[in-house]
């Protein structure tokens, strides 16, 4: 595709949606996209407009929610209030799913982590907004249940990254796309077409303040990370941003992985399945990577709950093959 492609234009050239699905594709993408202009926004403005801090509430799994976080759920919310193709969404700011339009065309489902790393907010470091879109297979009354779907089901998945640029990713199952906000015209341009994973990467990614409290397999894969050994590439470097999205975007472009384990005060870990984990892997594999529970394949994993955790390994394939590796010998 040419330089100079708006996310608009690339939409509608979508190959793989072209025949069935175009518009729907276009109906479900221009939202987050505005969603996204508008995050990256109000994300240069808190500190001007006094929009940093905590809101002074909990959200469902139990984080202190910041000003950011409430406004970034009423920002994805008002740009999906007008499209009549999602049913409802599920997103980490709501305690349960919210239905968006009863039309019979409302086919689709979204999950959203509508600010991703909002711990960053305070301190100028890189957020992110994650969206998976799964197919509804009825129509009529929406249930909760509706969502809790496996990510091999997700029909697009991608996130927003608000670093030193504005990064929109996406993925429909053909390939991993990614657009930087040219923030004087207001359009997502292609920038990085066809994104491909490096299958190995010698970046390290994961809070290992809470090492003693992972379990052997994992300790043991970080001694290995960390271990001197020149032919392989070892040690390892440490890049951690606080923000999954910051840090998935990296280990796509240059390899590497991103790992949060279970412990004992929470055996799945700290991350979301549906919102989180989900569409990440959904794009970490389009992409030629992989992302795994630690103990099999995280797209895999049926949710019985929609703010589900999940442990999570993620990025270059033979990473988080060894990853597993280590996991299964303990
Ligand atoms: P969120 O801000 O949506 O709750 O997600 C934060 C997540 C993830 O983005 C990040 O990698 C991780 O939590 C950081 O957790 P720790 O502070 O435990 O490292
Ligand atoms: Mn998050
Ligand atoms: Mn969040």
């Amino acid at each position: 595709m040419a330089a100079g492609t708006t996310l608009g234009r690339h939409l509608m050239e979508e190959g793989s949606w072209r025949k069935d699905g175009a518009d729907d594709l276009r109906a479900l993408l221009e939202p987050v996209a505005l969603a996204g202009k508008i995050l990256a926004r109000e994300v240069d403005q808190a500190a001007l407009a006094g929009k940093l801090g905590l809101a002074g509430d909990q959200n469902a799994t139990g984080d202190m929610q910041k000003k950011l976080d409430v406004i970034g759920n009423e920002i994805v919310m008002d740009a999906f209030s007008g499209c009549s193709v999602v049913a409802g969404i599920a997103s980490e700011e709501l305690e349960e799913a919210v239905i968006m339009s009863t039309s019979d065309d409302a086919r689709y489902l979204l999950c959203t982590d509508p600010l991703d790393g909002s711990s960053n907010t305070d301190v100028n470091a890189p957020l992110g907004t994650i969206f998976g879109i799964l197919r509804r297979g009825r129509t009529g009354e929406l249930s909760g249940e509706e969502f809790l779907q496996k990510g091999s089901e997700l029909v697009c998945a991608g996130y927003v990254l608000y670093g030193t640029s504005t990064v929109l990713v996406y993925t429909v199952g053909a390939g991993v796309h990614g657009f930087t906000l040219d923030k004087g015209v207001g359009e997502f341009v292609l920038t990085h077409e066809d994104i491909r994973c490096p299958e190995k990467g010698a970046v390290y990614s994961a809070n290992v303040g809470r090492h003693k409290d992972w379990e052997a397999g994992v300790r043991k894969y970080l001694d290995y990370v960390t271990d001197k050994d020149k032919p392989s590439g070892r040690p390892h470097s440490l890049r951690y941003t606080g923000a999954l999205v910051a840090d998935l975007h990296r280990c796509l472009l240059d390899g590497g992985m991103y790992f949060y384990p279970g412990d004992p005060g929470s055996p799945n870990g700290k991350l979301r399945l549906l919102y989180e984990c989900a569409p990440l892997a959904c794009v970490a594999e389009q992409a030629g990577g992989a992302a795994s529970t630690g103990r099999g394949r995280l797209l895999d994993v049926v949710p019985e709950a929609i703010h589900q955790r999940t442990p999570i390994a993620i990025g270059s394939v033979e990473n988080v093959a060894l990853f597993e590796r280590f996991v299964a010998e303990e």
